[in-house]
């Protein structure tokens, strides 16, 4: 399949943008420091936060599960049974997700929740956290999807 070539300098802080690459939507995030500091601050609320269980490149093995902590890629397909989860914000009031939420995606279909790095949150029907597919800078603002 054909790799995707984004220009992320375009993005703002907090901003996300959807790609499409081999069919499935991709999503871009240039996290604030205020969605990584809340990354580092919720791993107890979380089904696997080191992620030992789900797919990623050895590069996004970190963290931030990302090559430059502050840009996000992973693939926006739920990983329960493939419902499109869309992004809320922290604070964001929706469905049962409340003041305290650190923001991140939920999934309409059976409401499993992940942070803004893709983990799913403990005891929701989602097994693994979202897939990070495999990309690379070819420069600081040019990202290689595929
Ligand atoms: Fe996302 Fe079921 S498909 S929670």
């Amino acid at each position: 399949g054909a790799a995707v070539e984004v220009d992320v300098s375009t993005l703002a802080p907090g901003e996300m943008v959807t790609v499409e690459w081999r069919g499935k939507p991709v999503w871009i995030l240039r996290r604030t420091p205020e969605m990584l500091q809340a990354l580092a601050q919720h791993d107890a609320a979380l089904a696997d936060p080191e992620s030992h269980k789900d797919q990623q490149p050895a590069y996004a093995r970190n963290a931030h599960r990302s090559i430059q902590p502050e840009i996000f890629v992973a693939v926006g397909i739920c990983t329960h049974l493939g419902c499109s989860p869309t992004q809320v914000p922290a604070g964001g009031a929706r469905g049962n997700l409340g003041a305290d939420w650190d923001g991140g995606f939920f999934c309409p279909c059976h409401g499993s929740t992940f942070d803004n790095a893709g983990r799913v949150y403990r005891n929701k029907p989602a097994p693994t956290n979202l897939e990070i597919p495999p990309h690379q800078f070819l420069s600081a603002t040019r990202l290689l999807i595929g």
